[in-house]
């Protein structure tokens, strides 16, 4: 089979698209989307923001954020908030149709109208500037529960960036069983 190469590139699958909140120094927040970020530990993220994002300023005056999944409810929202910076439009989450409750845990906003978040302490920001957080809580809409009471993702309806064209995609369906399928081979 040939193959072709496309030489240093940063495509990924799957990208998450993660909207991060916080407060600014007067207690106003703001979101942004992020999706070169991750799983760091079992407890913690990993996030790589420029240092010149309001969100990033924000993250260091206050320690603590939120990460919310983007939906396919709210992809014009959520592209928007990744476009213009609160550093230039203070009227950002008003113009994206975002509105938000303190979180109990940190002090950061959760978005109400992204029915799935993490709150996260910043634990620090590495040498390279990436942020890593601790999640104190991930709490869920009850819109988005199935009947077990558990997170039903069908509901959620995150979507997930796709690098090579530009477009967003909602996560798609379910293919196998995982920690079982592989047993087939044993
Ligand atoms: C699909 C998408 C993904 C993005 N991912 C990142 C990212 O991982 N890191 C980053 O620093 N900026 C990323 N951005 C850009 C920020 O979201 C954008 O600069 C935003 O305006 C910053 O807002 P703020 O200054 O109000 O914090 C992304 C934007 C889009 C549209």
């Amino acid at each position: 089979m040939a193959r072709k190469n496309f030489g240093v590139k940063s495509w990924f699958y799957p990208l998450p698209v993660l909207i991060i909140a916080t407060y600014d120094e007067n207690g106003k927040a703001d979101a942004m989307n992020a999706a070169w970020g991750g799983l760091y530990d079992g407890n913690a993220v990993e996030l790589c923001l420029s240092a010149g994002h309001k969100t990033t300023k924000n993250i260091q005056l206050n320690k603590a954020f939120t990460i919310s999944f983007a939906t396919k409810e709210t992809v014009v929202a959520s592209d928007y908030v990744g476009i213009v910076s609160m550093n230039n439009t203070p009227d950002k989450m008003a113009k994206a149709g975002f509105t938000t409750t303190k979180s109990e845990l940190v002090n950061a906003p959760i978005i109400n109208e992204l029915p799935m978040t993490l709150e996260c302490k910043l634990t620090k920001f590495t040498e390279d500037g990436n942020v890593i957080g601790e999640i104190v809580n991930i709490s869920a809409d009850e819109s988005i529960l199935g009947e077990d009471g558990k997170i039903d993702v069908d509901k959620l309806a995150p979507i997930s960036y796709e690098p090579v064209h530009n477009t967003y995609r909602v996560l798609g369906e379910v293919v196998g069983q995982a920690f079982s399928d592989g047993a087939k081979l044993k």
